[in-house]
């Protein structure tokens, strides 16, 4: 539809009238699925694979809102493309997360003012009203630390979102310190990763150095701490950020146990049986053998407890084409297993850049026990990743989650910078001596002493991202040099 504006050269004057026709068409979807209709809608008609829309997405207000800053409407060769669209919509989806606030007067377009000044800056008070800064009057009053006006549960993936493919979450302060913010500001944040190392805490917060090191050196608290989780293998191993800023095994079974208590959810850990697992795992093997031979690849097959992997020898690399060739034969193989008399379990077979893997469970299962355990509605839920076609593994979390697709943690970073503009959180990173450090000055831990020196230790850091170059992230081993 944009194609035609473009080419007439009428985008100009239509663009925003298609988003606003896109609107209506996942409103009537939207509506079809809540009624259980039996009908295709019309969007589903011209997108047969489209999944569920679990909030009102504001497309027209987003594409206003990116065009007056990318003016692509201007562009009389080049027309809108495909990351230009993901932008708008992840926009839209940021937009419709946030609550209504009554009495705002806020324009959206402030949300891409240039750099926060403090007399432009949007303000949010206790009674919650929300208004435009309006010259000298207002001053850049942060919101005190407590709910955020936006999801109150943000999962993240973790290769690609968080940290490079393959690296480690090493320095990265303005990402570290954001994540830091909607800690304080009462969100729930968990990485949810495929990356599996059963429950070594260890290796997974080797992965984490950077990020676990920057919440040590801000100080903050337990209650805070206890809001970040990390689920690894997708949904297999579930920690917590405990004391001393380690992360702590979740307790799997009896009253409490979140394996226990989510064992309603059908796809869940709860209810899958070893041998289940192992017939799973069983066939991916093989089919990750056949297809090595097969394709004369350079690579390893590694099986764990809860998946298969097929990895590039040390300095070689497997093709992309050969890795979706992989998936592909697996998603066949799994489903027609599962077509007959099936294990029925869920599992992801997943391209991850470099690799590919058939993981039992996958990222609906991880983000849905999530919600269940802490009790947070999926139109409060939002999933960063990076992988959402069909070969991807964070396509999985769709169904149950709003979603924002990223292509790199510069990406993650611009998109938490604006859910906590929009929210009115100040987001200036803190100087060495804990100015402008985002938190109102009525936070009662710098009376308590309990905050921590600002100064990062970069040795420590260094120290520890040395140690993650020397360690195979497929397996989790260290490499002996
Ligand atoms: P994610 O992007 O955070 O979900 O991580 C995906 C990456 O984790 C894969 O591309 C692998 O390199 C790595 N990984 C390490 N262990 C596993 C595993 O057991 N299953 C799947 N991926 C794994
Ligand atoms: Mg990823």
């Amino acid at each position: 539809m944009l194609q035609h504006s473009f080419v007439l050269d009428a985008l100009e004057t239509t663009g925003a009238d298609t988003f606003s026709h896109f609107e209506i068409l996942i409103n009537e979807h939207r509506r079809m699925s809540e009624q259980n209709n039996q009908q295709v809608s019309r969007l589903q008609q011209l997108v047969p694979t489209i999944g569920m829309f679990h909030t009102h997405l504001p497309l027209r207000r987003a594409f206003e809102v990116y065009n007056e800053k990318h003016k692509l409407t201007k562009r009389q060769h080049i027309q809108i493309s495909f990351n230009e669209i993901r932008h708008i919509l992840n926009l839209a989806q940021i937009m419709a997360l946030r609550k209504n606030v009554p009495g705002e007067r806020r324009h959206p377009l402030d949300i891409f003012a240039p750099e926060l000044e403090p007399n432009s800056f949007v303000s949010c008070r206790k009674s919650d009203d929300v208004e435009i800064a309006d010259g000298d009057s207002t001053v850049d009053k942060d919101i005190p630390p407590g709910q955020l006006n936006g999801p109150r549960l943000i999962t993240f993936d973790g290769d690609q979102t968080l940290y490079a493919d393959g690296a480690n979450f090493d320095s990265n302060p303005r990402l570290a310190n954001y994540l830091y913010l909607l800690l304080r500001h009462g969100v729930s944040v968990a990485v949810v990763t495929a990356a599996g190392y059963e429950y070594n805490v260890e290796k997974y917060e080797y992965r984490l150095s950077g990020l676990l090191h920057f919440f040590r050196q801000r100080g903050l608290s337990n209650a805070e701490c206890a809001r970040f989780y990390l689920f690894g293998g997708e949904c297999n191993y579930l920690f917590q950020l405990g004391h001393g800023y380690r992360l702590q095994p979740v307790k799997e079974y009896g009253p409490s146990g979140w394996i226990t208590s989510t064992s309603f959810i059908k796809e869940s850990p709860g209810n899958w049986s070893e041998a289940h697992i192992n017939t799973v795992l069983d066939l991916a093997e093989s089919n990750a053998n056949e297809t090595l031979t097969e394709l004369n690849l350079r690579g390893r097959i590694v099986r764990k407890r809860r998946s298969v992997g097929l990895c590039p020898n040390p300095g070689q690399e497997i093709p992309r084409e050969s890795l979706d060739e992989l998936v592909l034969r697996s998603h066949e193989k799994l489903n027609r297993m599962n077509e007959g008399n099936g294990p029925g379990i869920p599992y992801c077979a997943f391209n991850g850049g470099t690799d590919a893997w058939v993981d039992v469970g996958n990222k609906r299962v991880g983000v849905q026990v999530l919600q269940s355990y802490l009790g947070i509605p999926v139109q409060e839920t939002l999933h960063i990743g990076d992988q959402f076609l069909n070969t991807g593994n964070d396509y999985a979390a769709r169904d149950v989650s709003c979603c924002v697709w990223i292509i790199s943690p510069q990406e993650t970073t611009y998109i938490l910078k604006l859910i906590l503009r929009l929210a009115g959180v100040s987001v200036i990173l803190p100087d060495e001596n804990g100015k402008n450090d985002g938190v109102s000055s009525s936070d009662d831990r710098s009376d308590s002493g309990e905050r921590q020196s600002m100064k990062i230790d970069f040795g420590e850091i260094q120290r520890r991202s040395q140690v993650v170059q020397h360690m195979d992230v497929y397996t989790g081993d260290l490499i002996q040099k």
